[in-house]
């Protein structure tokens, strides 16, 4: 089934632009109506069944087109062990069919002859040959391990960071992305950990999967051959939004990938606080569960925090100043807001006081009342475009 197929169904598992999309119809509430509406409700879970783990493979039944130089080994044993199934399945149902048929009872009275307790020749034969067999998957396995665990001398290093249920990718330059921005045409060295649980980076277009594992660092590497946006997930559970820990690699164009990470490296210096704290919004996944227009997510929305008294759940209550913000940004538990689960991830050590400041100022920017305050003296006119809905 290729990837137009799928795309029939309203909850399918590609985006327009050909990524995968988790598809969230399957657990949202269709109202009840009438014959059709029953029928569309059992197509579209139809579909978002199927099209959930397609996605992920690529859009297809088959393996996802190979982007990085070891995804051969992976793909030429996949396929040997596969057609050596088929072959072994095909023959043992057509013997066993032929032998019911030739070898059934014909007439009642006559009883069975005793059969052959041993063959010395036909035994050594079926022991040999798969013996063969599976030397033959184990050697052809071996290289392509010891090819895909020995990164090169020269790869570029990123350090992988998993947490529940994010992706933070460090470059050398000490940018921290939500994305992974790769060159292409070069070897490129993971050094991973894990702040909670055990996660596992899967990107099926390299045939990669190294899990993280909290306290200790664990690396992997791959070259990619084709410029192109590829899925990035987890492919270890490791709690309720585990199926929400999504990712993307970016492979650049040739000389690209300098420009990018220059560029990202340096958006807190060429933007004004407010600008660099809408992107910080977007990039640090806070977009995920804090709203700017006042809708309820997972965490309090951030239009009209600013300046407010909050109620916390233990009964206290204070005012949202830039005191209150940076320790809910750094340390969340530490005051929980009435109402609302304790579930963000403290973001200690993944942002500097520059990037708090800047989120400080965003979060201002989004008060009706202290929208005039962040403006940064550089950009007056910054604070008052109105706040991005979500
Ligand atoms: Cu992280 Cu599953």
């Amino acid at each position: 089934m290729k990837r137009e197929a799928l795309s029939q169904g309203d909850s399918h598992g590609w985006g327009a632009d050909g990524h995968a999309v988790i598809s969230v119809s399957a657990g949202r509430r269709v109202p009840a109506g009438g014959e059709n509406d029953g029928r569309d409700r059992m197509l579209t879970a139809g579909w978002a069944a199927w099209g959930l783990p397609l996605a992920q493979a690529g859009g297809s039944f088959w393996l996802p087109d190979p982007a990085s130089t070891t995804a051969h080994y992976t793909d030429y044993l996949f396929y040997a062990i596969f057609y050596i199934s088929t072959f072994f399945f095909g023959l043992i149902v057509v013997l066993m069919t032929a032998f019911l048929i030739l070898y059934r009872r014909r007439d009642s009275r006559i009883k069975g002859e005793k059969t052959a307790s041993h063959n010395t020749a036909l035994e050594l034969f079926w022991t040999f040959v798969p013996l063969c067999i599976v030397i033959y998957i184990f050697a052809t396995g071996f290289v392509g391990y010891m090819e895909m665990r020995t990164s090169p001398p020269d790869a570029y290093e990123i350090r992988v960071t998993g947490q529940k249920w994010k992706w933070f990718f460090t470059y050398p330059t000490g940018y921290v992305d939500e994305s992974l921005h790769v060159p292409v045409d070069r070897p490129v060295r993971l050094v991973m950990t894990s702040r909670d649980v055990i996660h596992s980076l899967f990107i099926p277009a390299f045939r990669l999967k190294m899990d993280l594992v909290p306290g200790r660092y664990t690396s992997t590497w791959f070259h990619a051959v084709r410029p192109g946006e590829y899925p990035l997930l987890c492919a270890e559970y490791c709690g309720d939004n585990h199926s929400a820990m999504l990712s993307t690699v970016v492979v650049h164009e040739p000389g690209r990938f300098e420009k990018w990470l220059e560029e990202a490296s340096n958006f807190m210096k060429n933007l004004s606080p407010v600008e660099a704290g809408r992107i910080l919004y977007q990039r640090q996944g806070c977009a995920q569960c804090h709203s700017l227009d006042g809708t309820r997510k997972v965490g309090p929305s951030f239009k009209n925090v600013y300046g407010e008294t909050v109620q916390f759940a233990d009964g206290t209550s204070g005012i949202a100043d830039e005191n209150y913000l940076r320790e809910s940004i750094l340390v969340p538990d530490a005051k929980i807001v009435a109402g609302y689960p304790p579930q963000m991830p403290p973001y200690q050590g993944l942002l500097d006081e520059d990037k708090i400041a800047a989120l400080i100022a965003f979060i201002k920017s989004l008060s009706d009342e202290h929208a005039e305050e962040a403006a940064s003296p550089a950009k007056p006119d910054v604070a008052a475009s109105p706040p991005l809905s979500p």
